[in-house]
């Protein structure tokens, strides 16, 4: 399904790629869902902090940034355009209005769009008061979207509250782990209580196996069901945790967790694991299935999928989903055996092996 206010910003951008020697930024984040679109690139930078949206920018030799949107290297008033369909959360929205209002030069152009349950009518309002420019805004059913020029000089004391944006701190303190995390990342600020389920059935999962040597923590976040696992006695053997998600942040941040925890291991980008090529004795998964700003099926497929693919014969994953998705049905095209651990009423946690 298109995304009208994605496709306002794609066509604005056609609109204005190519004209003269114009710098033009375009960040875009989980909603460029069905692929990228064909654009020149003559003075197009696209950043993401997407992994696969940054794999498709490669391959059409779009010019990419991979980043959680660090603009650290753009210099202050160096661009003529800045495309953006508004996120999802309101720190990263309000870090990237930020930017363009600090990057645009005088007489730049802020090209915002989204919906109206996107909170994108007062995004508008506020940052075109920044700009000095007037609030005209464009309604197409749902949609409102705006081409904002920027007449006032970027003043920093004035800036949209983003949260610290950028500042890397610690969170669940009383869950005893040491864990940081930082806005722009899934469930930043706190432990996700399906995963805090499935490290509650891992003393059992091992029970009467083997236990394992290699861990696969595939759509990682900051690491959470990495760490806590790392702390009990059935983990203990575990000499090389990989961990693996989409979302730049993430890796940054998960990285940082592996550090702090002193645990042996490395963070790999990639989407739903595609290209890894290892075999791991245990994988370990939360799968998302939230797709931009609606639910997707098919990713739970995608990770399923590639769990199968990598886990080794004798290995064991380990899901734990919402209550109301029928992972069992999903897994069985790609796994014998599909045990339902427990399940809470809001999570269920299930055991997967081939
Ligand atoms: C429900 S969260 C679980 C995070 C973490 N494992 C935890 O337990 O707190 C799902 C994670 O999957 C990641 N994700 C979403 N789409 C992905 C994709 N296509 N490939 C890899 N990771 C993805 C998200 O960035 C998010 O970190």
């Amino acid at each position: 399904m298109s995304d009208q206010a994605l496709d306002w910003i794609v066509n604005a951008l056609r609109e204005n790629i190519n004209q003269n020697d114009q710098q033009l930024v375009w960040c875009t984040d989980e909603n460029a869902l069905n692929g990228l679109p064909n654009l020149p690139h003559a003075n197009l930078q696209v950043i993401t902090n997407r992994w696969d949206i940054a794999q498709q920018a490669q391959n059409r030799k779009l010019p990419v940034q991979f980043s959680d949107f660090n603009f650290s290297h753009q210099g202050d008033g160096t661009l003529d355009g800045f495309f953006y369909r508004v996120s999802k959360e309101k720190p990263l929205v309000h870090h990237l209005l930020n930017q363009a209002w600090r990057c645009l030069k005088m007489g730049g152009e802020l090209w915002l769009s989204g919906f109206k349950n996107d909170g994108t009518k007062t995004y508008i309002e506020k940052i075109a008061t920044l700009l000095g420019c007037e609030k005209s805004i464009q309604k197409n059913g749902q949609v409102y979207s705006a081409q904002l020029i920027k007449n006032a000089p970027f003043d920093a004391h004035q800036q949209l509250d983003t949260n610290d944006y950028e500042r890397v701190r610690p969170i669940a303190a009383e869950s005893g782990l040491k864990l940081v995390s930082k806005p722009g990342l899934f469930g930043w600020n706190k432990i996700d209580a399906g995963s805090a389920l499935l490290i509650t059935q891992l003393d059992s999962v091992f029970a009467n196996r083997s236990v394992p040597q290699t861990c696969l923590d595939l759509g990682c976040g900051y690491g959470y069901l990495t760490v806590a696992a790392a702390r009990l006695a059935v983990a203990a053997g575990i000499t090389n945790w990989i961990l693996t998600d989409n979302n730049a942040a993430a890796l940054q941040i998960a990285a940082e967790n592996l550090r702090i925890n002193q645990i042996n291991g490395e963070v790999i980008g990639a989407d739903a694991g595609a290209g890894i090529h290892i075999k791991v004795d245990l994988l370990l998964c939360n799968p998302p299935f939230h797709q931009g700003f609606s639910v997707d099926g098919d990713l739970t497929d995608k990770f399923l999928a590639n769990a199968s693919r990598l886990l080794s014969p004798d290995g064991i994953a380990v899901f734990v989903v919402n209550q109301f998705i029928p992972l069992e049905r999903k897994a069985t095209p790609f796994f014998r055996q599909v045990k339902t651990l427990t399940d809470n009423g809001s999570f269920k946690v299930v055991s997967l092996s081939r």
